[in-house]
């Protein structure tokens, strides 16, 4: 299949993208290298230029002719969202505008689009299951159920197979250490700002928020490994088309664990004791929220394998690893 991947340079968009490669799909890869690097999908052509930018994007897919899109581009951190919404507004849901846009009017026949579980805010229930109201309590978690319903509508409307998938908190590199998430000012998800503080690189790290109504105080979260999300991702994209999939899909282990026990685990694996002071609640941050990903696994046929350890250890391989550093 001929496959455009916004994002592909990005984290989890450069493991699907090898992952694809390794199964023969030709990938066009289109990243604005905001937060990716092209060094991330060596040997794959990669379009630098923005998703906002309608007429570039309708270029790259009109020149392209791909069979399938798949649109990790998207900014992510839901407090950077509270203080600027407006520009989350603007890459995640007029990027997506616009990839859709040139998506059916170049007769794309599938498209799989990154969600998140920011779509149910703090769950009433946990685990969480897809038909859980959507209460997001955030401008990122709004833009991603936006992206949703236009996908689902526009992509209904032209008969185009469709897939939003809602990622829980995804952490973890390549077993050997050849790939893994790249560290800019910005990072915000756990995992590696966890190692960083370890490394002694990067702002000084805290828990945000010690008074949550959880055993530890700290919030619940479902971490998933990258390698287990990339191959979700190919077994949607392969699959769309040939079975009624359209829809949503939660894609996590279906297990909580606590923002302490991350920083226990990184401890443990690093063997570097760590400083564990609790900082502020982060505004956008639910309790707890972890998944039911019962529905992906029935349809998709897949189970995630890897647990906290094996990605805490592949984190630590990777940054520790030459491959990771600044280019
Ligand atoms: N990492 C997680 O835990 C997580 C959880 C839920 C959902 N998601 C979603 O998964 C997707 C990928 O996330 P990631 O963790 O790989 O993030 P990332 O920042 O590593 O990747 C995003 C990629 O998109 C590119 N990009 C950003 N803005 C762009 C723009 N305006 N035009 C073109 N390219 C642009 C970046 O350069 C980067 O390569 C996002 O849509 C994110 O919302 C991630």
């Amino acid at each position: 299949m001929r496959v455009l991947i916004t994002g592909g340079a990005g984290y989890i968009g450069s493991f699907v993208v090898r992952e694809l490669k390794q199964r023969d799909h030709e990938i066009l890869v289109f990243d604005n290298l905001s937060t990716g690097r092209g060094q991330a999908v060596p040997d794959v052509p990669l379009v630098v230029a923005d998703i906002r930018d309608r007429a570039e994007v309708d270029r790259a897919v009109g020149r392209f002719r791909p069979d399938a899109v798949m649109h990790f581009a998207a900014l992510k951190s839901p407090a950077e969202s509270m203080r600027e919404p407006g520009l989350y507004y603007d890459v995640n849901v007029v990027g997506t505008a616009n990839l859709l846009s040139a998506a059916t009017a170049h007769g794309v026949r599938r498209f799989v689009f990154s969600s998140s579980c920011a779509v149910y805010g703090t769950p009433q229930v946990c685990p969480v299951d897809e038909r859980a109201p959507l209460r997001p309590e955030s401008p990122y978690g709004e833009t991603k159920v936006a992206c949703e319903r236009m996908l689902g509508w526009i992509a209904g409307s032209h008969g185009m197979a469709h897939a939003s998938l809602r990622y829980f908190n995804v952490a973890g590199a390549a077993e050997d250490g050849s790939l893994g998430e790249h560290l800019h000012e910005g990072t915000s998800q756990l995992v590696p700002r966890v190692v960083m503080s370890a490394l002694g690189i990067g702002p000084e790290f805290a828990i945000a928020g010690g008074d949550y109504p959880t055993p530890d105080g700290t919030a619940l979260r479902d971490y998933i490994h990258v390698e287990d999300l990339a191959e979700a991702h190919v077994r949607t994209l392969e699959m769309l088309g040939s079975t009624r999939l359209n829809g949503v899909y939660n894609l996590g282990r279906g297990s909580a664990v606590s923002v302490l026990e991350v920083v226990n685990e990184v401890e443990r694996v690093s063997g570097k004791p760590l400083a564990k002071p609790i900082g502020t609640r982060r505004p956008g941050d639910p309790a707890v929220s972890w998944a039911d990903a019962a529905l992906a696994g029935r349809v998709l046929g897949w189970t995630p394998k890897r647990d906290l350890t094996d990605m805490v250890r592949s984190a630590w391989l990777w940054h520790t690893s030459d491959a990771s550093a600044p280019a």
